[in-house]
């Protein structure tokens, strides 16, 4: 159900209890340690790069998107897991792990902007009207980056989910027709939901020209599009995007270029099109982790991605010259709202044995979701992603 101006409801948080404000940060992280100490083996703390360096600390595991979903997979053990990271992926560990785990987000108004842009109403609409238009083959793929009603939408329609380290693989995989080694000439259409942008991004690393693609509007009449370019287009990309990565700016990058120091500029593909061609190298946030510690020291690094990942490489890599590619700061505030304060209140209720900030996500929900989770999840990287 969509609230005022289309915009979904906010999930509310209660505020915390006046002592968590007034703690020091010295005494919230003693707590923090004592809690997880206790709780031992029954809790695993995960942990997304864009978390704030204090979180972080206490994460068990770090990764990006993709690592994430797997390790909460693979956490059998724990009895609570507490996702310092966003709504979307707190439900994405949920629909992974078994009944017997449950998922814990520290601050339930920790959600993703573009999440938001792709309403479940809208994407059934959208799907009505793109079925209307087009008679052949199409397959809904959705960036994980999405609620776990979208990714059931994707898993009831023979589609799949992809992160920003897998989409090339999972696109391959969907012109395909689901089935590895046959031809993609058969016309298979794709819908991507719901970053243009990560869409736009895989489809031309892959060797298919900007003008196979259209990008549907939610908010335009028939989003935008006519039928027939909607019959014409390989890549239909739903018109959302990271309010984070949209202010990477070329002319930041067209600066960069023109500096004395030979800056090598490594972005995240949230990025647009535009800035992408112009950087040296696109990649998620693990991939730009681990290129930028593989490199050697007095290498310089302009950096495409948010700012706490950015800033955590700079202060642990010394020897490097690293910074943010963009001007401006590009933070994402709701992950920031995973702080200690959120944190230490989540663990101090555990260990009182009262589980707060549960993300449920239902159980029809769950079952769709979950197979196009494992759609994605069982595409291994050494299959052959073909370049056109
Ligand atoms: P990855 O963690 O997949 O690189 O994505 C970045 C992001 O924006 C997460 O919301
Ligand atoms: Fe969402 Fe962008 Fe924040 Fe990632 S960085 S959680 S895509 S708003």
């Amino acid at each position: 159900m969509l609230g005022e101006h289309g915009v979904p409801p906010m999930i509310l948080q209660p505020p915390l209890p006046p002592e968590y404000a007034a703690r020091p940060e010295a005494e919230l992280q003693a707590r923090i340690l004592a809690a997880k100490a206790q709780l031992g083996r029954r809790l695993v703390i995960l942990g997304h790069h864009y978390q704030q360096d204090a979180v972080i600390a206490f994460a068990d595991f770090t990764g990006d998107s993709l690592k994430l979903s797997q390790l909460a997979a693979q956490q059998t053990e724990a009895e609570y897991i507490v996702f310092c990271g966003v709504h979307f992926m707190a439900e994405s560990a949920d629909i992974l792990t078994s009944d017997r785990q449950q998922v814990i987000l520290p601050d339930l108004t920790a959600g993703c902007s573009m999440a938001d842009m792709a309403h479940i109403d809208q994407v059934e609409a959208a799907w009505e009207n793109l079925r209307r238009a087009i008679d052949g083959p199409l397959a809904p793929i959705t960036y994980v980056n999405s609620s776990a009603a979208v990714k059931a939408f994707v898993g009831q329609h023979d589609g799949a989910c992809c992160t920003s380290s897998n989409a090339k693989m999972v696109l391959d995989w969907a012109l395909h027709g689901a089935e590895p080694g046959a031809p993609d000439d058969v016309g298979h259409k794709i819908v991507f939901l719901p970053d243009q942008h990560l869409g736009r991004n895989t489809a031309y690393a892959l060797g298919w020209p900007l003008e196979t693609m259209v990008v549907y509007d939610p908010y335009q009449p028939y989003g935008g599009v006519s039928p027939e370019r909607l019959r014409a287009a390989r890549f239909i990309l739903w018109k959302g995007h990271c309010s984070v990565h949209a202010l990477f700016k070329v002319p930041m990058a067209e600066a960069l270029r023109a500096a004395p120091e030979p800056w090598t500029i490594i972005v995240h593909p949230e990025c647009a099109w535009e800035v992408c061609q112009l950087a040296d190298q696109v990649g998620s946030t693990e991939y730009i982790i681990k290129t930028v510690r593989a490199a050697p020291a007095g290498t310089y690094w302009a950096i495409g991605t948010e700012l706490h990942l950015v800033n955590r490489l700079a202060s642990t890599l010394p020897d490097r010259h690293i910074r943010s590619l963009a001007s401006v700061q590009c933070l994402c505030s709701t992950m920031y709202r995973i702080d200690l304060k959120h944190l230490c209140w989540t663990l101090d209720n555990l260990v009182a044995g009262r589980v707060v900030n549960r993300i449920v996500v239902d159980e029809e929900t769950k079952r769709w979701s979950h197979i196009a989770l494992e759609r994605m999840l069982a595409l291994r990287p050494a299959q052959p992603v073909s370049a056109r």
